[in-house]
This record gives C-alpha cells, sequence and structure tokens, in this order.
C-alpha cells in the first residue's frame, strides 16, 4: 500500500485559494494514479484573517506545521493590510522558525510558453537557483538612530555565519550533483565589494568544492554579471547558489525569462524538517474570484513538493502533463489570456496524469 502524507494548506489572499484549488486537483490526481494517499487541512493564514482577528500569525503555527510532512501555500499579501506585515509576519516568520534555509527555484521555460528572451528556446532556459533562505539581510538585524532627524542614520546588515554558508553550499552541491546535467554549480556572489560576506562565501565554496565535490565543476559571477548573462546565454547556467537578497532579486529576472509569475513555483525547504511550496508570484489581488489566474505556478509547486516527499514518477508526471498543456493547449501564460479559465487548466494538466 502507497503512504498518506499529510499536508498543510495556506491558501492564503487574492488569488491563492483559486490557484492552490488547482494545485490540490492535481496532486489528487497524482497520487491516484500513483497509489499514494494525500491528506489536505486548510489553515486561514492570511490577510483576512488578520483584518479580522488583528492576529498574523498564531504563536503556535510553526509548531502545528512541524506535525506536516509538508505545506502547499498559495499566496500572502492583502490590498488592505500595509506592506511587509504579512510578507514578515507569516512567509517570512515561517521561513524562518521552521528553519528552511534553502530556496529552491527552478528556471525552466517550458515548450510553448513565450520568453521576452530573443532567440532563445526551452534548450537554452534551464537551471536551477539555490537561494539561501534564512540569512543575509533578511535577517532583519539593524535599526535607526535620530530617527525623523536630518542626522538620521539606518542601518542594515548582512549577516552570515560559516555555517549557515556551509549548510546551503552543501545543499547547492548534492543538488547539483543529483541534477547530473551539466554538473556545474555557479556562485553568484559580490565579492569586489561585499568583501566580507562574500569572501566568506567564496572561500568556503572552493573548499568545500574541493574536499568533498570534486566531480562538480565551480563557477564564479559577480551578481550584476549573473543578470546579464541570465539575459543573453542563459544556457550556460546549470546550478546557481548565491545568498537570500541576491537569490530574492534574480529569480524575479528568470522568473519573467521563463514566462512570468504564472509558472514560477519554488519550495522553501528544511532538507531535515518540514518544507513549504509556494508559487514565485503574489496574490494578484485585482485577478481575485475571476477564474483568469494561471495556475501552472501552483501546480508545479505540488510537483516540487512530491519530488521532496520521494514521489519522484508522480512529480514527473505532473511536470510532463505540464509540459504537454504549455506546448499544445495555452495561447499565453497571462490571466485572462491563457484562452483557459483557472479551472480549465487545472482540468487539463489532472486528466493528462
Ligand atoms: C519572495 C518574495 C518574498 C521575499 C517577500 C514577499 C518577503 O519576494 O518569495 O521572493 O523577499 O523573499
Ligand atoms: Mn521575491
Amino acid at each position: 500500500m502507497g503512504k498518506t502524507y499529510n499536508i498543510a494548506v495556506i491558501a492564503g489572499d487574492g488569488t491563492g485559494p483559486e490557484v492552490v484549488a488547482e494545485g490540490k486537483k492535481v496532486l489528487l490526481a497524482a497520487a491516484d494514479k500513483f497509489g499514494f494517499t494525500i491528506n489536505f487541512e486548510e489553515f486561514d493564514y492570511g490577510g483576512d484573517r488578520y483584518l479580522r482577528t488583528g492576529e498574523v500569525l498564531p504563536d503556535s503555527a510553526a509548531e502545528e506545521m512541524k506535525q506536516f510532512d509538508s505545506i502547499f501555500l498559495g499566496a500572502i499579501g492583502h490590498p488592505d493590510v500595509k506592506p511587509g506585515i504579512l510578507e514578515k509576519g507569516i512567509l517570512l516568520r515561517l521561513r524562518f522558525e521552521l528553519d528552511q534555509y534553502i530556496n529552491l527555484r527552478p528556471v525552466k521555460l517550458y515548450p510553448g510558453v513565450p520568453t521576452p528572451l530573443k532567440d532563445k528556446g526551452p534548450e537554452h532556459i534551464d537551471y536551477v537557483v539555490v537561494r539561501e533562505n534564512t540569512g543575509g539581510l533578511y535577517t532583519g538585524i539593524g535599526g535607526f538612530s535620530m530617527k525623523g532627524t536630518s542626522d538620521e542614520v539606518a542601518v542594515q546588515s548582512m549577516v552570515y555565519n560559516r555555517k549557515q554558508v556551509e549548510r546551503c553550499l552543501k545543499y547547492a552541491f548534492e543538488y547539483t550533483r543529483k541534477r547530473n546535467k551539466r554538473k556545474t554549480l555557479a556562485l553568484c556572489g559580490k565579492t569586489n565589494v561585499l568583501t566580507y560576506v562574500y569572501d566568506l562565501w567564496e572561500r568556503a565554496f572552493h573548499e568545500i568544492g574541493e574536499q568533498k565535490y570534486k566531480d562538480i565543476k565551480r563557477e564564479y559571477f559577480h551578481v550584476d554579471a549573473t543578470c546579464m548573462w541570465m539575459v543573453k546565454n542563459p544556457e550556460w547556467f546549470d546550478v546557481i547558489v548565491t545568498g537570500n537578497m541576491f537569490g530574492d532579486i534574480i529569480t524575479d529576472l528568470g522568473a519573467i525569462t521563463q514566462g512570468g509569475m504564472g509558472i514560477a513555483a519554488g519550495g522553501n525547504i528544511n532538507p531535515e524538517g518540514v518544507s513549504m511550496f509556494e508559487p514565485i508570484g503574489g496574490s494578484a489581488p485585482k485577478y481575485t474570484g475571476k477564474n483568469i489566474i494561471n495556475p501552472l505556478a501552483s501546480i508545479a509547486c505540488g510537483g516540487m513538493m512530491l519530488d521532496h516527499l520521494g514521489e519522484e514518477k508522480a512529480a514527473l508526471a505532473i511536470e510532463n502533463a505540464i509540459v504537454d498543456v504549455t506546448a499544445n493547449k495555452l495561447k499565453d501564460m497571462g490571466a485572462g489570456r491563457m484562452g483557459y479559465s483557472t479551472t480549465e487548466v487545472g482540468d487539463l494538466v489532472a486528466e493528462r496524469i
């Protein structure tokens, strides 16, 4: 008999619930086909709950999430809530408290999907960004002095310790080995200016690579140059590893080259704990309830989640079904331009599993 997976669902705000519904539809189709069981339990964390109760996230949330095999998240962000409150209070808090120290973001152009990169196709755009997910500028270390005066000072520190850097690099090397494509890991940094933080990253990168991963080719790019090559020669990349802030920025660039927010999926991974899968895009409030938002990112997140849980065949089936739909059905990736509704796209993928 197949396994049973208990999944916590945080559908969230805006179009989050609509895309999550399609993600779940496809996950259940995969479970049915490959003989395992998925139980979903819904959590109402998000903007509406905050506006209703004044509480962003219960203090018990992370502990409660640890009882699950994974978390499946839609989108967080509400037009009536000041930017930062929900993002920091839900998304970043869960990433930190669950120690999801990797943000895994594949940049993969599926056939049929338009890319803004001239003369580039699916054979050129297929790499993965391993973004460190709990450190750097995101730790919130810093503050103001003399706030509100003309002498005001604001500090926000990029903080990394060796252990954080090492565990992220190890994950990236292992991932590159397992991916088994070009066996090339590129460190994206800024060693010419951030001469402390990225010096630490660069030394650790070469030391670990030399000691344990001689089969993996190592490359280094500054972050600004990384952006340039992601546009001009994306085929150079296999796996890119980088710190939190650079990873945030370059994965939006990556997402747009793979067809935009409708398709880009990601996973907040704790290799030893509970991981959380979420589309890179936001809650797109203006499309809420219209049944026109593209659910493929959420569906792809479901595939990543199954892969992480060890259901590799089912994950591959989801990926192949997505490819068949993008190559043969959808006109466009944007909300309202796909030629199908949100629920129809979910049906199209589910029936191909
Ligand atoms: C992302 C988002 C978040 C981040 C925000 C919403 C806090 O941009 O997941 O990339 O910066 O990590
Ligand atoms: Mn981002």
